[in-house]
């Protein structure tokens, strides 16, 4: 498929918000006998050319799997590596961003994140807020913790009873519709902690290729294989 042939699919099969598991970073960097920190290096080049591919398609929602809240569990050499790395991201984003009317929003707990990243994301998301497009960052993201973190704010203010819609509203990915299609790349086949209560219709797509060599032809064969899924919600579709 063609970069146009995706457009066209996007539009017609109603792909509004994709999401990526962006796995393989480590395994990528071992095979060319380098230190984790350079799968990470090269995976954060990576992203920005994957997800203007998706903004190029027409897609209007983009999320991406950066830190887990179970990735504290890395050395300390390779956390301080990634908050590097998200942190030069935040000091350069915002020229990209604005030029392609993207907001940003981070999803996950702040609290445990070093405090002059968090002034960047405060400021990065005020300064994109009219963005008509979004890209979520999950960032210290795990879902039980949003789900909790959720639960918790209702029973402060005191309700006994919520609808789907109202607790959709408290989660981090609030301003996003649910995701349409979830890419996990790296072989790995799981959710590993992400998106459990939004992912609850999602189609899936699971490659082999490494997030760094992720590339559009890779993409094009995610969009085309969700355009042959048909979504049927639990009811009978003939
Ligand atoms: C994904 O790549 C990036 C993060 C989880 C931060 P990994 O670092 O998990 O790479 P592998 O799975 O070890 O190859
Ligand atoms: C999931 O990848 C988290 C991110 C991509 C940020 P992991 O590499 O941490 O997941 P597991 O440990 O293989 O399940
Ligand atoms: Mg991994």
């Amino acid at each position: 498929m063609s970069m146009e042939e995706s457009k066209k699919l996007v539009a017609e099969k109603g792909l509004r918000h994709i999401a990526f598991i962006m796995d393989g970073n480590g395994r990528w960097a071992r095979k060319r006998g380098l230190p984790r920190e350079f799968g990470h290096k090269t995976g954060a080049a990576t992203f920005k050319k994957v997800i203007s591919y998706c903004y190029e398609c027409g897609i209007k929602c983009v999320t991406v799997y950066a830190f887990s809240t179970e990735n504290w569990k890395r050395s300390e050499r390779e956390v301080t590596a990634l908050m590097t790395l998200f942190s030069a991201y935040l000091d350069d984003a915002y020229s990209d961003l604005s030029k392609n009317n993207i907001r940003i929003i981070f999803l996950g707990d702040r609290a445990r994140l070093p405090s002059l990243l968090v002034k960047k994301i405060e400021s990065l998301e005020k300064k994109t807020e009219q963005g008509d497009k979004i890209l979520n960052i999950a960032l210290n993201y795990g879902s039980r913790d949003e789900i909790l973190h959720a639960v918790n704010s209702l029973l402060k203010e005191g309700a006994n009873e919520v609808s789907e819609e109202e607790f959709s509203k408290r989660l981090y990915t609030a301003a996003s519709p649910d995701p349409d299609l979830v890419v996990r790349t790296a072989g790995e086949q799981r959710l590993s902690n992400f998106l459990l209560w939004q992912a609850a219709y999602s189609e899936f797509y699971y490659t082999d290729t490494l997030w760094p060599d992720m590339n559009d032809e890779e993409l094009d064969r995610a969009f085309a294989a969700f355009g042959g899924r048909v979504r049927r919600y639990g009811a009978v579709v003939e």
